[in-house]
């Protein structure tokens, strides 16, 4: 199975960017798994013009670094959303992405494009905050329940992790790496992703 991980966090080695290593490390413990990094910050990504052009080409009319991860984001298995919370949301770089999934949207749902078969691919949510809120993920689920209709792939199981702050929080929260282990442990086992 072929893992890409869309990384959301301007912070290199931050806690969103240790939880996605940690969940890797579960995966590749299973066996049969590739993984892909994409580090966002890095990259050139212009945000969606809601100019209307994919509603009749099924194509993004900007030519940035979202011209390789849309092949990307459609050979993948299974795919790994990964933000902080920023108040209470996504990350501005992960948002910017998920916006110019737009092109998606439209050639499901303007366009009648047949996907992959659903059931055999995933999309979760990692994300962490700094604070303890009951309701701190709930925006940014509904965003990638969302998004995972748009790329008509499962909703699948996300991992969630409170009071993260400073940087290297989680690296010395033994009891939360293992959590993450774990997390990938299961997904790569979870029979209907197989
Ligand atoms: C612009 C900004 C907004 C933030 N908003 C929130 C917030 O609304 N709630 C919260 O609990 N933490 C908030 N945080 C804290 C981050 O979610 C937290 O530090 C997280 O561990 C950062 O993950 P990273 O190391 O992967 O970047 C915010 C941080 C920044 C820089």
């Amino acid at each position: 199975m072929h893992n890409l991980f869309i990384l959301g966090s301007p912070r290199k080695n931050g806690n969103s960017e240790t939880m996605a290593q940690t969940v890797a490390d579960g995966l590749f413990a299973k066996g049969n798994n590739t993984v892909e990094y994409i580090r966002l910050n890095h990259l050139s990504i212009k945000p969606c013009q809601g100019c209307g052009g994919c509603s009749e080409s099924g194509h993004c009319i900007i030519d940035d670094h979202m011209t390789d991860l849309y092949e990307k984001t459609d050979a993948a298995d299974r795919i790994f959303f990964v933000s902080p919370i920023y108040f209470y949301g996504l990350s501005a770089q992960i948002k910017t992405y998920i916006d110019r999934c737009q092109a998606k949207w439209s050639r499901k749902y303007l366009l009648g494009e047949k996907y992959r078969e659903k059931d055999k691919r995933s999309g979760h949510l990692l994300s962490c905050a700094a604070t303890s809120g009951d309701r701190l993920f709930d925006g940014s689920i509904l965003v990638i329940k969302c998004l995972c209709d748009a790329l008509n792939i499962s909703y699948g199981e996300p991992l969630l992790i409170r009071n993260l702050e400073p940087r290297t929080a989680l690296q010395n929260k033994p009891e939360k790496l293992s959590l993450c282990h774990d997390f990938g442990k299961k997904i790569a086992t979870d029979q209907h992703q197989i």
